[in-house]
């Protein structure tokens, strides 16, 4: 099923996630749901507050971006209580990001290259490991979305004050997109 993105404004998009019990049916079929969601939208990854549920699960498909990524060709997980445990502060790079609940927009985020994450796969296996590149700057993004956290939040100084006025339109609902959202009303 596909589900309504919430959009910026939504409280569950500010909220910090708690953790979860990856076996359990209802989790299974949000997770069905997430991937399904994101196929819809276009996105390349997505984190359940953004479809209502403050939980920690994140979903990753990176294979839309095979041409200019062709390491991430088929790349499609779950994350399941995922978190950033370490960032190599030693090197940082700025990159264009978008988000699905913040329609409309890409700004550039600077953010660490490489980070150690902890989570659970989708055999359920723990996992802790030093991640980098594309991946790592997806990661830092969905992951942040757990900790009520969106990318914005990353831009400082004069940037952050030209982009004020959209961020308000997005969460005062002045936005169109082409998939289904819940907007603040
Ligand atoms: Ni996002």
């Amino acid at each position: 099923m596909i589900l309504p993105i919430y959009t910026l404004g939504q409280p569950v998009l500010r909220q910090v996630a708690e953790e979860i019990d990856p076996q359990s049916p209802d989790i299974q079929q949000l997770v069905q749901d997430m991937f399904e969601t994101l196929d819809h939208s276009g996105g390349i990854g997505l984190a359940a507050p953004q479809v209502g549920h403050a939980k920690r699960l994140v979903v990753i498909d990176l294979d839309p971006i095979r041409e200019d990524y062709p390491q991430y060709a088929g790349y499609r997980h779950v994350f399941y209580n995922p978190y950033i445990e370490e960032y190599d502060k030693s090197h940082q790079e700025s990159m264009d990001e978008g988000c699905l609940s913040l329609p409309g927009m890409s700004e550039s985020v600077k953010r660490p290259t490489r980070i150690r994450v902890t989570f659970q796969d989708e055999q359920f296996q723990e996992h802790d490991e030093w991640v980098d590149g594309y991946l790592a700057r997806v990661m830092q993004h969905e992951f942040d979305h757990l900790d009520g956290k969106v990318y914005t939040d990353r831009i400082i100084g004069l940037r952050k004050q030209l982009i004020k006025n959209k961020i308000n339109d997005i969460i005062k609902g002045r936005f169109s997109c082409d998939y289904k959202v819940k907007v603040k009303r």
